[in-house]
């Protein structure tokens, strides 16, 4: 039978560092707060159930915390007394019997499941208690891990370290697995006699061999247990972010000229053989279908890219919309909540809204889709194969027929049928030989005024 594990995850800190209005844990990584990834990670490592340690912003954490596949208690942690004691917050959960105990933090966010799962495996194999470390290039201020003929024996922190000590540069992430049958008696022992006056967790680790467990450390990349603090920090975890997540999607099959110019969002779906030239952003949202094109310095969100489609260069895609196999939006065009048929085209200088364009249909340079009349919006709906002449104003609600041609420089406020040609302007007037006349008074203009000066 598959072992039981609670993960406690501790978000109670007060962010003081970040300077900002609010937790630090609700900032955003690739457009998702950096408490879900943590959350997405556990639940990612097959853990059911988790509870959230959470301080400030506790409402708003614990909503960005709540996950789909993982039951989430929370309990809040008033005074912050050090990590042994916001585990310990924790006790009624740990209580209902656990086979094994996960403590990750909030604000380390790009931890990966399968780290979890490494060293909850460990548990499975005898250890009593296992710790994530890493080896850092720079490692004041961290826990050092002090390991003997491979035990782990005791954590260190920096302030109570000796000179020797100090220079152990294998540290302590935080993040541990404990024997779940264990976990209170142990985190029970824990007092505050050291230079900070804090309940340490990492206390653990000498309590728990002085109780004959056996206590192991195991290795992770630096790069996945960076912790954040401050918005340079911050800053520095999207960048790592991203260059993994490029990474892994080119490595799908998918190809980046400039991969260190593409941004992602979490949730970005880019099938095989999409190509992606230089400075494009992902926002949440967006799936684009094998074959497709998304040209430099175009903006995605919320939309659908079929198969074989292009977009921009220039482009900007706004949420819900959704461009049909073949189809095309060209250089300075905005699309928002509008379905493109396959084949149409909508190539320069257009935005279309709250709109649908039936397959083969041509949208010429400059039109535009009225959508807003300051107080609602409304549809314009286009058919299949028609014709927008360029520069026209389609003044919504409004729909064009299949087939169906609109002269350029129309605005179009009534519907046109199916096969119609619709001319939304002023017929054009030519008056022989009058060009001459206008210039003659022109210049009889510019005389007078020069006469009166
Ligand atoms: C801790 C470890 C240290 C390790 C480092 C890694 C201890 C005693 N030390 O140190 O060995 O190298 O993390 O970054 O555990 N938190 C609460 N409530 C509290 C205290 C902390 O929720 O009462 C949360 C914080 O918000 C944070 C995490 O626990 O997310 C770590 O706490 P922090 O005070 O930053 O620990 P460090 O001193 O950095
Ligand atoms: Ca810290």
């Amino acid at each position: 039978m598959a072992r039981t594990c609670l993960a406690v995850i501790l978000a109670a800190g007060d962010s003081t560092r970040m300077k900002s209005s609010m937790s630090k844990v609700l900032h955003p990584i690739a457009g998702l707060p950096m408490i879900s990834h943590v959350m997405r990670a556990v639940r990612d490592a097959e853990i059911q159930d988790a509870v959230l340690v959470l301080g400030r912003d506790a409402d708003a954490v614990a909503k960005a915390g709540a996950v789909e596949g993982m039951a989430v208690s929370t309990v809040l942690q008033t005074e912050r007394k050090g990590t042994g004691h916001a585990v310990l917050m924790a006790r009624d959960a740990i209580a209902k019997g656990f086979d094994e105990i996960l403590v990750t933090y909030g604000d380390v966010p790009l931890v990966r499941s399968e780290t979890f799962q490494n060293a909850r495996s460990l548990l499975s194999l005898g250890a009593d208690l296992v710790v994530i470390g890493f080896e850092a290039a720079d490692p004041t201020g961290y826990g050092r891990l002090l390991v003997e003929d491979g035990q782990l024996v005791a954590i260190r922190e920096h302030k109570d370290a000796t000179e020797e000590e100090r220079k152990v540069t294998c540290c302590n992430s935080g993040l541990m697995v404990i024997n779940g049958a264990k976990a209170l008696g142990w985190l029970e022992k824990i007092d505050n006699k050291n230079a900070k006056g804090e309940y340490y967790l990492t206390d653990l680790v000498e309590i728990a061999r002085a109780d004959g467990a056996k206590v192991v450390a195991v290795d992770a990349p630096e790069a996945e247990l960076a912790g954040c603090n401050t918005r340079a920090e911050l800053a520095l975890l999207e960048a790592s972010w991203q260059n993994r997540r490029r990474h892994e999607i080119m490595l799908s099959g998918v190809s980046m000229i400039a991969p260190e110019t593409v941004f992602l969002a979490f949730d970005t779906v880019l099938q095989q053989d999409v190509l992606v030239e230089p400075n494009v952003v992902f926002g949440p949202g967006v799936t684009v279908e094998s074959g497709a094109v998304i040209h430099a310095f175009s903006h995605l969100e919320g939309a659908h890219v079929a198969s074989g489609a292009t977009v921009g260069p220039f482009a900007r895609l706004r949420p819900g919309a959704d461009l049909g196999p073949d189809s095309k939006v060209g250089n300075f065009c905005e699309v928002k909540k509008a379905t493109i048929g396959k084949g149409a085209k909508v190539n320069h200088l257009t935005y279309i809204g709250d709109a649908s364009i039936g397959a083969g249909s041509n949208i010429g340079a400059g039109t535009i889709t009225c959508n807003y009349d300051g107080i609602n919006k409304h549809e314009t709906r286009i058919g299949e194969n028609a014709f927008i002449g360029s520069n026209s104003a389609l003044v919504a609600p409004v729909s064009i027929g299949n087939g169906a041609y609109v002269a350029s420089g129309s605005v179009i406020t009534e519907n046109v049928p199916d096969e119609a040609l619709a001319f939304g302007r002023a017929r054009q007037e030519v008056k022989p030989d009058r060009a001459k006349q206008v210039r003659e008074r022109a210049l009889a203009f510019k005389a007078a005024k020069k006469a009166g000066q």
